[in-house]
């Protein structure tokens, strides 16, 4: 039997004290679909709502008159939401604890000092001349401002857009100039495993190419000597001062923008993301709940970094929506040694962790001792999401992190969708390795072939979701045709989720990875195009194409083919130069793992690239590359299948 075939049966113990069990799960999903009103009215009632909303779903996918809205005519506002309704009796819980790089730094912060921090925070932005709908770009690393920073926004209505602090000045330059944000928060330097992130200097180099930033809002952090600019540059321990601990939330309409968080596709530059307010909070809160099991008094790790969605719905929205206590860390899984992570559970005695799969096989690779050498009792509850987790990893996983007593919930879904859409519930469903199994409530994901065709039984196909939920992205920020385009052109009246999925005879949902050109490295998203871009920016590269191979730890690695300008060598050194080119121009995460220099391309006679073929010789499967036939220049394969960097 292979480890596909394996089930792992909700533990019993699990199952009794779950807040869903099976059939309660098949009754909830069957109203969710049966009635989508009646359903999300009800549980849009897990919020607290300023003016109560009697609308629920309006939404149409047509062409002609796209739109999403949801609760259209009821306000709230997301940080009154996160803390002020929780004050009345969790004052004085925890609700971030927040795990320094360095192992022996760490700080419990409480409802009532979030709430007074939050505040300060948004009186300070208010000073600044921060008004409701402008634009602010975080640009922090994982410490308490991020969250003070991105609540401060919601309370007073602005929209917060935070670029990940590993994101290079060029790439920052782009998210600001897009969302035209006139205001930047950021850090003097950031840490991530003792090594400092330079994250001021790259503000400053940033702003050279962005019009119309006016403030700086800069935190100190590591305290090393940064410029700052007279008139422009504010620290906030200087701002701060003597600001009032109170300031009042602003009832914001559900469907105000709360945030927009840029991504990767297949074509161009990165998208703006756009959530709203009230649909998105249901959305995060209620999937944190349900998909995490979450009981009060839990203590909630999810380790992704505030710059990636997940960040923002399962670090900071939804676990503090619910009350939670939600830890923020830092750091890297490997630093000071690879016991950091449980070293980490056994100190703040975590009970529900969430990660990704990379961070599994990273781990795995350093062998068991690491982990065994520590407690991880208080665990209950394991989580996985970024990219699909092979069973190995899985059964590593289970077996030596979770000591075979946590369920572990495989959860898929996207920056667009807000939150988790397919995943077990811990206490429901019957866990398959490597499957992100069933559809969360009012989810209905149908797989289609290239004609739009819908798939019956058990199959493999384009996974897309067939009708709208509360958390989905409402648009492309400034781009509503590119929002159609990207997700409603390719099968009409459906969102295409961009992933390819087999459905098997239980009805679980396998998620097999992009079918379009994105890669997903390390479970960040990349656009391969984005990567040629910034390639052929080079004054040494005529072309490049860019494409992923499997990779042992980071699940997909990146391939450069790069054809130089007539008269350059390509040597190592050049090699080297255009690593360290494409990490200076996007990023460290983009950081290509291979290049191979190529005399030519292949292309079809109307000069598009074969990237089928490159993807095979990037996988040295090229014994099976099809048809080359139709290629303009056929001879160009063999020099690539030569000098080929993957070689087994
Ligand atoms: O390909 C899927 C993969 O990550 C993509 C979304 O990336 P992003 O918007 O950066 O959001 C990542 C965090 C939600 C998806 O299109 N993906 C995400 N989770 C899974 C996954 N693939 C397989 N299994 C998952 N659990």
């Amino acid at each position: 039997m292979s480890n596909q075939d394996k089930i792992f049966p909700v533990p019993d113990d699990f199952a009794k004290n779950a807040l869903i069990d099976d059939t309660l799960y098949q009754k909830m999903y069957q109203a969710s679909i049966d009635d989508p009103d009646a359903f999300w009215g009800e549980h849009g009632k897990r919020l607290s709502w300023s003016k109560q909303y009697t609308k629920v779903k309006d939404v149409s996918w047509s062409k002609e008159n796209l739109h999403v809205n949801w609760f259209s005519d009821g306000e709230l506002n997301v940080s009154y939401n996160c803390i002020d309704r929780h004050l009345k009796d969790k004052a004085d819980q925890i609700a971030i604890i927040w795990e320094g790089d360095d192992p022996n730094k760490s700080e419990n912060i409480t409802f009532a000092q979030l709430h007074r921090r939050v505040c300060r925070f948004a009186n300070v932005l208010k000073s600044m001349g921060v008004q409701k709908g402008d634009r602010v770009t975080i640009y922090l690393p994982m410490i308490p401002e991020a969250a003070y920073a991105m609540l401060a926004c919601a309370r007073i209505g602005a929209i917060h857009s935070i670029v990940f602090a590993g994101f290079s000045a060029e790439a920052l330059a782009g998210r600001i100039n897009d969302c035209r944000s006139s205001v930047i928060i950021t850090a003097d330097e950031g840490l991530r495993g003792s090594k400092s992130v330079p994250l001021k200097k790259n503000v400053d180099e940033a702003v050279k190419h962005a019009l119309g930033v006016d403030k700086i809002l800069v935190v100190e952090n590591t305290g090393n000597p940064v410029s700052m600019k007279g008139g422009r540059d504010i620290w906030w321990h200087e701002a701060a001062t003597g600001v009032d601990e109170f300031c009042e939330p602003v009832a914001m309409k559900a469907e105000d923008p709360l945030f927009i968080l840029y991504t990767s596709g297949s074509t161009g530059q990165p998208k703006g993301v756009l959530h709203t307010t009230g649909g998105y909070l249901v959305w995060a809160s209620m999937t944190h709940e349900y998909v995490f099991d979450y009981k009060p008094g839990d203590i909630y790790w999810c380790t992704a970094d505030v710059g990636w969605v997940t960040g923002h719905s399962y670090i900071v929205y939804g676990p503090l929506a619910n009350a939670a206590t939600t830890l923020m860390f830092e750091g890297v899984p490997t630093y000071p040694d690879a016991s950091r992570f449980w070293n980490v559970v056994d100190k703040h005695k975590v009970n529900i962790f969430y990660t990704a799969p990379t961070a599994i096989r990273a781990l795995m690779g350093q062998g068991e001792d690491f982990v065994k050498k520590t407690s991880r009792k208080s665990l209950r509850l394991l989580g996985s999401v970024g990219e699909p987790i092979n069973p190995e990893a899985w059964e590593w996983y289970y077996k030596v992190v979770g000591d075979s007593r946590c369920p572990i919930v495989d959860t898929w879904w996207q920056t667009e969708t807000g939150g988790i859409m397919i995943s077990p519930l811990p206490g429901a469903t019957p866990l398959k390795p490597g499957s992100a199994t069933r559809p969360f409530f009012g989810i209905k994901p149908e797989l289609v072939d290239s004609e739009g065709v819908v798939l019956e039984g058990a199959t493999e196909g384009n996974l897309v979701i067939s009708d709208s939920w509360p958390g989905q992205m409402r648009t492309v920020y400034g781009d509503h045709q590119r929002f159609k385009d990207t997700y409603f052109s390719a099968y009409p009246g459906k969102y295409f989720t961009g992933d390819g999925c087999r459905r098997d005879e239980d009805g679980y949902y396998w998620i097999t990875g992009r079918v379009d050109d994105v890669i997903n490295v390390s479970g960040h998203r990349m656009g391969t195009a984005e990567v040629e871009s910034a390639l052929v920016a080079h004054d040494l590269v005529s072309e490049a194409a860019v494409v992923g191979y499997p990779h042992d730890v980071k699940g997909q690695g990146i391939y450069a083919y790069v054809t130089l300008s007539a008269g350059n060598d390509g040597t190592p050194e050049l090699a080297k130069d255009l690593v360290n080119w494409v990490r200076a121009e996007i990023g460290p995460i983009a950081s290509p793992d291979k290049i191979q220099f190529a005399p030519g391309l292949p292309k079809t006679r109307s000069g598009k690239i074969m990237r089928r073929i490159l993807r095979k010789i990037a996988e040295d499967e090229f014994s099976n590359l099809g048809d080359t036939s139709t290629l303009a220049d056929p001879e160009v394969v063999d020099d690539l299948i030569e000098n080929r960097q993957n070689k087994k």
